[in-house]
């Protein structure tokens, strides 16, 4: 059975993230044959296009995993209308060296969790443009803009039941949009 490794961005860097916390309860209801691992983005340097040909050893580290990845998932929050700055920084790094891009062609999807009612759907939408520019096809339907809630997670820090079927056809989705595209490359 083919395995698909993904490469899983969390865009918050707080310790009780929501959206971390979400991340971990979401990857619970992938198939089997998918694995996550978790790309660390709180260590690399502020961006500097002047350090394009010596980049970090942390940010090399950052452009290696999602290299080896077969694909990628987004989970993040919104700060103040778009996507929190430490996640636009990774996503410039790895864009670096000019043509050498870590992120071309790689599938992706994304979902947010936010305490407010519009569940991080503007950080979404700017994610998706920023996707386009970086040659990253991305999975558009469904949507999922979570907002926080008594019982969305059980003592476990499993998907409560209320949200499990959404959150369970999403990622179905989500697998099929992954093996879609790799079956094609
Ligand atoms: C926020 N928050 C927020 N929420 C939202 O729905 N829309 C927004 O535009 C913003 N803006 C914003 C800016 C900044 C700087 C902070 C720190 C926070 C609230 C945010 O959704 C909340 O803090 C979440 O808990 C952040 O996600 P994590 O860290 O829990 O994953």
């Amino acid at each position: 059975m083919k395995e698909y490794k993904i490469a899983m961005i969390v865009g918050s860097l707080r310790k009780d993230s929501f959206n971390r916390q979400l991340a971990s309860a979401l990857v619970r209801l992938a198939p089997p044959e998918f694995t996550f691992s978790d790309v660390g983005i709180g260590d690399l340097p502020l961006y500097n296009q002047d350090d394009d040909n010596r980049q970090a050893e942390s940010v090399l580290r950052l452009k290696r995993e999602i290299a080896n990845a077969d694909g990628l998932l987004f989970v993040t929050p919104e700060y103040n209308r778009s996507i929190p700055g430490v996640l636009k920084n990774a996503l410039d790094h790895a864009s670096r060296p000019h043509g050498q891009s870590s992120w071309s062609g790689k599938p992706a999807g994304m979902i947010g969790i936010s305490p407010g009612t519009s569940g991080t759907a503007m950080a979404q939408q700017h994610l998706r443009n920023i996707l386009v520019a970086l040659d990253v096809p991305t999975l558009a339907q469904p949507e999922a803009f979570i907002q926080t809630k008594d019982g969305l997670f059980d003592e476990k820090g499993n998907i409560g039941e209320g949200s499990r079927q959404f959150l369970q056809s999403w990622m179905d989705r989500y697998a099929a949009w992954i093996k879609l595209h790799l079956s094609h490359s």
